[in-house]
């Protein structure tokens, strides 16, 4: 899907195609570089969210790695957090000893990753962090250490590069704000 196909919808663009692409190859040379005397890696993905991030993060790490997923609850068809984390898909990987670097599209309140982080360290990781494309600014409010992160956006909510609202705009290749049209805002 492609800007043309839904402009109406679209407020405005806040990373384009080309930025995602630039930066994720900056952070996967980091994580190639930070990981590389480490005999594991584990990408765990948040779904539904985080696949285009996994898909092409993934793809600019230059060592051995495994992907597992991990879906939690998230905001369904609103725009505001619950702050409500429930696993509704657990890791088939038994993470105990690995190196578990966490992939998000997103970090808003930071309650989802707050959660998530102290659940992967009490099964007994060697290590969990974080790697996001997007933070929000109200994310810097709650405690999280984000190892990695893309871009910082505005406080909007955005949509695109995995990020739907009710289910749609995932296949969008930009970030951009949903028109507050779409949700009656
Ligand atoms: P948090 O717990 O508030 O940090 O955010 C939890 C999840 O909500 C994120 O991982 C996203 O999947 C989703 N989310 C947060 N902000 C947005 C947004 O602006 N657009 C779409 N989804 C969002
Ligand atoms: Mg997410």
């Amino acid at each position: 899907m492609k800007l043309e196909d839904c402009k109406d919808d679209i407020v405005k663009v806040v990373v384009t195609e080309e930025q995602i692409k630039t930066r994720l190859a900056e952070m996967g040379k980091r994580i190639s570089e930070d990981y590389k005397d480490e005999d594991s890696l584990l990408l765990v993905g948040v779904l539904r969210g985080a696949i285009m991030v996994m898909a092409d993060l993934s793809r600019e790490i230059s060592i051995p790695l495994h992907m597992d997923w991990m879906a939690v609850s998230s905001y369904g068809a609103s725009t505001k957090t619950s702050g409500v984390v429930r696993i509704l898909k657990d890791l088939d990987t038994d993470i105990a000893g690995m190196n578990v670097l966490i992939v998000e599209d997103i970090i808003d309140s930071g309650l989802t990753l707050d959660w998530l982080l102290q659940n992967l360290e009490s099964r007994g990781a060697k290590s969990v962090k974080i790697a996001t494309l997007l933070r929000k600014p109200e994310a810097a409010k709650v405690e999280v250490d984000v190892e990695y992160v893309g871009f910082d956006v505005p406080n909007e909510f955005v949509i695109g590069y995995g990020l739907d609202y009710a289910e749609d705009y995932r296949h969008l290749p930009f970030v951009g704000v949903l028109a507050p049209h779409v949700y009656g805002g």
